[in-house]
């Protein structure tokens, strides 16, 4: 009796357990094929952005302002153009392994989340180095990785003001490293130790499923890596993630 109904509760955690990964993933999908329908609406109207203004620049006789200004819509529109192709990209469920350059993808998600720091108030600093190697691994896996940190680091700065310093580093001969470090409230003593808990949050019911670091540790040590954090009470929280160049 008794056994039968440790099994039972072992088997309804097992399945709560089950529907939250679900509802996780379901989280993830979801995004991955709002992006993917917002880069399709998106792509049509940026080519004939691309392509009239490249027309415009072709004729003659038009003043010079009206050259710059008409080059610059053109640059910003090439740009967002590759913006849009990265998210395709994100929002494609294919694991492949290639050749990543930490810096762009870095920059990547930067990028893709300028909105959301904008609309925080934080000021955004990147402090890349140049002579870093390309990396081997899977370039959706770094960007969930990414994302899942800064975005909670958006997060904690929800009040405005803060500001984000994301720095890539080389680590040795075979191993590169990036930074992420926020002027947040910081992390308590007692709420670092369970971080990167399963489930473990903070945040209210339905913003937060506590899965993201999870996830995130999951990726980096699945990749070879390491990932650490430090963080006062009040004094900012910094992750540091050091990936193999290759695995
Ligand atoms: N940069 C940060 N500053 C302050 N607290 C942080 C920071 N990053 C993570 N945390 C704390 O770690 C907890 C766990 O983070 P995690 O990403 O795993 O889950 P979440 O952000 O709460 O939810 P989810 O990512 O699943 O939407 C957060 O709820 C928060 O308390
Ligand atoms: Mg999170």
């Amino acid at each position: 009796m008794k056994n039968s109904a440790a099994r039972y509760s072992n088997e309804a955690i097992l399945s709560t357990e089950l529907l939250r990964q679900l509802a996780y993933n379901e989280k993830m999908a979801e995004l991955g094929k709002i992006s993917a329908g917002v880069v399709h609406e998106l792509n049509a109207p940026l080519s004939v952005i691309i392509s009239a203004s490249q027309m415009i620049m072709r004729e003659s006789g038009v003043p010079e302002a009206v050259q710059e200004m008409i080059a610059r819509i053109s640059s910003e529109a090439q740009r967002l153009s590759q913006l849009t192709k990265g998210l395709l990209n994100f929002s494609s469920h294919d694991e492949t392994i290639g050749e990543v350059d930490l810096n762009l993808t870095v920059d990547f998600i930067l990028n893709f989340l300028n909105f959301e720091a904008a609309r925080r108030g934080v000021i955004v600093r990147k402090q890349f180095d140049h002579t870093l190697p390309v990396i081997r691994l899977d370039a959706n896996m770094l960007k969930q990785i990414l994302l899942n940190i800064v975005m909670n680091a958006l997060q904690a700065m929800e009040n405005g003001g803060g500001k984000l310093l994301v720095e890539t580093v080389p680590a040795g001969c075979d191993h590169v490293c990036f930074i992420i470090a926020d002027t947040g409230p910081g992390i308590s003593p007692e709420s670092i130790k369970r971080i990167f808990d399963r489930y473990y949050t903070t945040k209210k019911p339905g913003e937060g499923t506590g899965l993201g670091l999870f996830v995130t540790k999951n990726l980096v040590e699945s990749m070879g890596g390491e990932i650490t954090v430090k963080s006062r009470n009040g004094g900012g929280t910094t992750f540091t993630v050091t990936l193999p160049v290759s695995n």
